[in-house]
């Protein structure tokens, strides 16, 4: 399975969701491979952060930013369980590539009643992959979701007429993610019965849910 995390928009968790996923896997004993697709790095930098405070570990990242990736993927998920792709900012040869690559897109957006999430390059560039893979499956996932947001309280049945559709899970907005990230961690390993766990844990099952 190839689960690509995808948004042209910046700072909306692609890289914080990304890691979170491959190391809820790596925990149920997966075999993981995140390939950090962004020339930034940041999964990397992660990965290097997590060495250097010697944190056991979880899954391997390997720097792929180049639109070759949808042919390189196929290898490397030949020898792992699962390939988490973190993806680039705003570049459409790599996303393009990505969307060539993945049997499932999220897109995670941080939902606002200003700024059009649910709108913009990515889910046109989605729309352009389906003519020649009709299977893609996309989701939006909600991340970042402040407690009291018109979008909080738009009912479930508004979301799941979204084209893609929302995910039910959403991760609040929490210090959490930084915190952990600091030191090369991930909010399950700092709290694990914490808020931000507890979301992540509700979103992996539904994740899993829809690539069984
Ligand atoms: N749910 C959250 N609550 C609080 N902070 C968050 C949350 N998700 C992500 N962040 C923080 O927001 C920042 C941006 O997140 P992240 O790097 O995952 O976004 P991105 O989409 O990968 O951005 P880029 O496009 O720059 O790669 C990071 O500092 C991260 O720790
Ligand atoms: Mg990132």
């Amino acid at each position: 399975m190839i689960v690509a995390f995808l948004n042209q928009k910046g700072g909306v968790g692609k890289t914080t969701l990304a890691l979170h996923l491959a190391g809820a896997w790596a925990r149920q004993r997966k075999r993981v491979t995140v390939i950090d697709a962004d020339p930034q790095g940041s999964a990397l930098d992660w990965s290097e952060q997590r060495a250097r405070e010697k944190g056991p570990r979880l899954f391997g990242v390997i720097g792929l930013a180049r639109d070759t990736l949808h042919r390189e993927a196929p290898e490397i998920a030949r020898n792992v369980d699962h390939v988490v792709i973190d993806g680039p900012p705003r570049i459409a040869g790599l996303m393009r590539s990505a969307l060539l690559a993945a049997d499932l897109v999220l897109v995670p957006a941080q939902p606002s009643p200003f700024d059009g999430w649910a709108s913009g390059e990515v889910l046109h560039l989605i729309r352009e992959a389906r003519i020649f893979r009709p299977e893609l499956r996309a989701r939006f996932v909600l991340n970042r979701c402040a407690a009291r947001t018109i979008i909080a309280r738009e009912t479930a049945e508004a979301l799941a007429e979204h084209d893609p559709p929302v995910l039910g899970a959403r991760i609040g907005q929490r210090v959490a993610f930084a915190d952990a990230a600091r030191t090369g961690q991930l909010v399950f390993e700092v709290d694990s019965g914490g808020a931000a766990a507890c979301e992540i844990m509700a979103l992996v099952a539904e994740i899993e849910s829809l690539v069984r």
